[in-house]
């Protein structure tokens, strides 16, 4: 089977440049690439999580992928944990309820005949929210529960392994509180492949079985300098393939697809430096 993983489409009710990548990917996937199934990992709208013009916005266009979609959701969704959190904008119960109102549950377990797949909210774990106690019960019953030999696909918004030993002025990956307790529940089970978002670049490691691919944006490019490990630095998607108990994914540029960076999208830079700048106040 094959199975498509998109990320970072920041899109917007304003519309403008990610909007006619997004759409031009949304065509490619429905007319040349035919997926069983696709996979958002998060940062669905712009930036804002409680800009709901651009959450209704963006629901209409995932309505342009023809195949069934899951979603998980992005810090641009529903806000991230902790003190540090981008922006100061913090998950909070009312954002995850809004972003389930109008995309489903922010994680869920997707059954076929070929393997399981596993999405998470990685935004509520280290939060301290009732929610983060009550998916940790989920996932712990739903790893128990898996059938024997079937593959598994796991996905959430952030990386699960650490993204870089230098510490990073923003929450680049889960943590290691969160990832010690999510390593130790997926060691029993016949994890195949764990794909992330949130790094708007793309790169393949073999952890174990298991392969991690950080999915590139669709969105913009990171922007350079930062100390993360660079990756492939393009726009595009992931296609996994299913085969055999066996899971591969590789790299795919979407045809005619520009490689936007903010540098292209100024009121985005704009409304970045607008939102972090009030955050320091
Ligand atoms: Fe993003
Ligand atoms: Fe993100």
């Amino acid at each position: 089977m094959k199975i498509v993983q998109i990320s970072d489409t920041h899109l917007t009710a304003v519309g403008g440049p990610t909007e006619a990548a997004f759409r031009l990917l949304a065509r490619h996937l429905a007319e040349d690439v035919r997926p069983d199934l696709v996979v958002h990992s998060g940062d669905i709208q712009v930036l804002h999580p409680d800009d709901a013009a651009d959450r209704a916005h963006a629901r209409g266009l995932l309505d342009l992928i023809t195949a069934p979609l899951l979603v998980v959701p992005g810090n641009h969704d529903v806000g991230m944990p902790g003190v540090d959190a981008w922006a100061g904008l913090t998950v909070t119960d009312e954002r995850v309820g809004a972003h389930e109102a109008a995309f489903g549950p922010d994680h869920w377990r997707h059954d076929t005949d070929d393997a399981v797949l596993i999405g998470i909210d990685s935004e509520l774990l280290s939060s301290g929210l009732q929610r983060e106690a009550d998916q940790w019960r989920w996932i712990e019953a739903t790893l128990a529960d898996l059938p024997e030999g079937r593959p598994v696909l796991f996905f959430l918004h952030k990386p699960l392994w650490a993204v870089s030993d230098e510490p990073a002025d923003h929450q680049v990956d889960v943590g290691p509180v969160a990832r010690d307790r999510l390593l130790r529940l997926l060691e029993g089970i016949e994890l195949r492949a764990v794909g992330c978002g949130h790094l708007h670049r793309y790169r393949q490691v073999q952890r174990g079985r298991a392969i991690e691919v950080w999915a590139p944006a669709t969105a913009f490019l990171a922007p350079g300098g930062d100390e993360l490990p660079e990756g492939r630095q393009e726009l595009g998607y992931v296609e996994y393939t299913v085969a055999d108990g066996e899971v591969r994914a590789e790299f795919r540029l979407v045809p005619g697809m520009p490689q936007l960076t903010t540098d292209d999208l100024p009121w985005v830079a704009e409304a970045i430096e607008t939102l972090t700048a009030a955050a320091a106040v």
